[in-house]
């Protein structure tokens, strides 16, 4: 089986340019570019410990392209463009496409109204075919039918109810064998009965606001390897109970902007 491949943008032109989301409330140009690249580079070595790594080239004025997770749902062959909710994220698209496109990946679009923000939202579980689906602040519900009926999956979609978890990826972590990170107060009744009807009391950890506020659930996962800017010591033990190593990393200055560790990627080649 060849290497798992992930799409990162270096932090060339990264910034907090504008507010889009409460974290980049108070942060307008207060990032280190110096610390930035620093915490960027140890995520990718990181990464390509697991996979190999590649990257598209950082545009200026896109302070938020480094966020790859928001490029696109990958599934096979196919990529499902984002269509960004926020206009100063729009330009971003383009960007994602020419570099999906050179890579073979066949674009799939939204109908013009409908967001959608790709990874950010829309996971797939790593044991069931399925595909769970945030929305309410980014992605659209109308979404969620049509990715699915695109790509002809089961999708669970989950609303998103506390601003401070806007993506599904902000708040929701699918692992190797099933397993799942969450923090429960970002979801409403429904999502949190829907999660846990699909996975077993003993496959899921509900985190503390503690563990969700560092984005303990923003977490790259490769086999058994988790790399996380953050998270408390049960948090850590209940994964490394099941086998998983945890690696943290600091990402501080990318939380400033609302992203962590899985944000900064994208998963190309899940399934
Ligand atoms: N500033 C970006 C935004 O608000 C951060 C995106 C983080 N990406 C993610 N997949 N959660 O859109």
């Amino acid at each position: 089986m060849s290497a798992p491949r992930f799409l990162m943008c270096p932090p060339s032109y990264f910034g907090v340019q504008y507010v889009i989301n409460p974290w980049m409330e108070g942060q307008l140009h207060h990032t280190d570019g110096t610390l930035a690249l620093t915490q960027w580079s140890r995520l990718q070595q990181l990464i390509a410990r697991d996979g190999e790594v590649l990257l598209m080239p950082p545009v200026d004025q896109l302070p938020d392209l480094v966020f790859t997770a928001n490029a696109a749902l990958i599934y096979q062959k196919k990529a499902v463009l984002s269509s960004f909710r926020c206009q100063e994220r729009r330009p971003e698209e383009q960007h994602f496409k020419n570099w999906l496109e050179s890579q073979g990946f066949q674009i799939l679009t939204m109908p013009p109204g409908v967001f959608f923000e790709g990874a950010g939202d829309a996971l797939l579980d790593r044991q069931q075919t399925l595909l769970w689906f945030g929305f309410g602040f980014r992605s659209d519900l109308g979404a969620a039918e049509l990715v699915g009926q695109a790509l002809g999956i089961e999708v669970q979609p989950l609303r998103l109810c506390d601003p401070r978890f806007y993506h599904l990826d902000t708040c929701f972590c699918p692992l190797t064998g099933g397993h799942l990170l969450y923090y429960e107060g970002a979801f409403d009744d429904a999502g949190r009965s829907a999660i846990e009807t699909r996975v077993s009391a003993s496959k899921r950890l509900a985190i503390s606001e503690g563990d969700a506020i560092q984005f303990a659930c923003n977490a790259v996962n490769v086999g058994s390897h988790v790399i996380l800017n953050g998270a408390g010591q049960g948090t850590v033990n209940w994964l490394t109970e099941r086998g998983f190593s945890v690696d943290i990393t600091g990402l501080g200055e990318f939380m400033k902007a609302g992203g962590a560790a899985k944000c900064l990627s994208l998963r190309l080649d899940e399934v």
